[in-house]
């Protein structure tokens, strides 16, 4: 069960969008396709609900190849993208209506309250037209149309596109709350890495049409970055002078000083900030680690090697 992809390659004219992918995503499991434009998250998401052919290799979902039983996948799996289904010249009620008799759903007026309750939707809302509705309107409603319908796989393909920071992190929390409820299996394409951390249990990073590593978001995070840096002042100038085999660099910058650590296998972190206690008097010691972006940049960019200087430390 779930969803299996194997060896997946698809090419447009002279572009190979899949050279090759393969992930499994467990049942009741959100998982994150992340990568930079063109990666070809969208390719793999489009293969796997049945709207594009893929040139070789195979996807499974619930155990049925997507080729051979694209009716039966396609009773399985809906698609949330930032472009949504709905007609502009009808309210949300007459939307939802629609859908819902194609989806043969009862109650879809009692669902769609309750479910906008969750989602901060209200009658007045859904009474707007669609042309009317803010993109965040439209992304919640497009939520709602899911829910009512419960398939039991979602592929979100960028859900958050357009959405103001409050709202995103709305719509994050509430899909999350209602994935483990509904305990859907879900794929949820970005290129936020943050985003992804905060509702995917396990990630795979996509970059030119290949899958370049994955992994729960901390293991991806110590692979690709095994670096922490203790930033501190003396109070009155101490020597940052170590011998710790871990420290990596000792930088000084004004009165600031700069502890760079290969963080490796065991955690080195504490050893090397009882050194600098002893080093003199010390004030304001942080121990910081490269953002996720960082990570992710390094595993989708051109970049060999990025200086300690040009990296956003948190
Ligand atoms: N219909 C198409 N015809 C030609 N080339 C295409 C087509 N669809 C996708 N491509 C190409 O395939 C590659 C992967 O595209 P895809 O849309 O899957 O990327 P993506 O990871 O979803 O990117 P984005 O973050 O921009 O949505 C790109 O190089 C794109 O130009
Ligand atoms: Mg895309």
């Amino acid at each position: 069960m779930g969803i299996k992809v194997k060896n997946l390659e698809n090419t447009f004219d002279d572009t190979e969008a899949l050279k090759g992918i393969s992930f499994e995503v467990d049942d009741g499991e959100i998982f994150g396709l992340l990568g930079p434009n063109g990666a070809g998250k969208t390719t793999t998401v489009k293969i796997l609900a049945t709207m594009l052919l893929a040139d070789s290799g195979n996807a499974k979902i619930n155990g049925m190849d997507v080729t051979e039983y694209p009716k039966k996948v396609r009773g399985l799996v809906d698609v949330i993208t930032a472009r949504d289904k709905f007609y502009r010249r009808l309210d949300g009620y007459q939307n939802i209506k629609f859908f819902s008799s194609i989806y043969e759903v009862e109650d879809w007026k009692g669902k769609m309250k309750e479910y906008g309750e969750h989602l901060g939707l209200d009658e007045e809302d859904f009474e707007k037209k669609l042309a009317d509705y803010s993109t965040g309107m439209r992304q919640k409603l497009n939520l709602i149309r899911n829910l009512i319908r419960k398939t039991p796989i979602l592929f979100l393909d960028e859900p958050t596109l357009g959405l103001d920071p409050v709202s995103s992190r709305k719509f994050r929390s509430l899909l999350k709350e209602v994935m483990e409820e509904e305990e859907k299996t879900v794929i949820f394409t970005s290129h936020n890495m943050y985003e992804v951390e905060e509702i995917c249990e396990r990630i795979a990073i996509m970059n030119d049409g290949e899958i370049t590593t994955r992994g729960e978001p901390k293991e991806l995070k110590d692979e690709i970055f095994p670096k922490r840096m203790i930033e501190f002042s003396y109070m009155d100038g101490g020597k940052p002078e170590f011998t710790n085999e871990f420290i990596d660099k000792v930088k000084k910058k004004g009165d600031k000083v700069r502890v760079i650590i290969e963080s490796g296998e065991g955690d080195h972190v504490h050893e090397v900030i009882q050194e600098i206690l002893d080093s003199g008097r010390i004030r304001n010691l942080t121990v910081k680690e490269p953002t996720l972006e960082e990570a992710f940049i390094r595993h989708t960019g051109d970049e060999e090697e990025i200086s300690e200087e040009e990296i956003d430390w948190v």
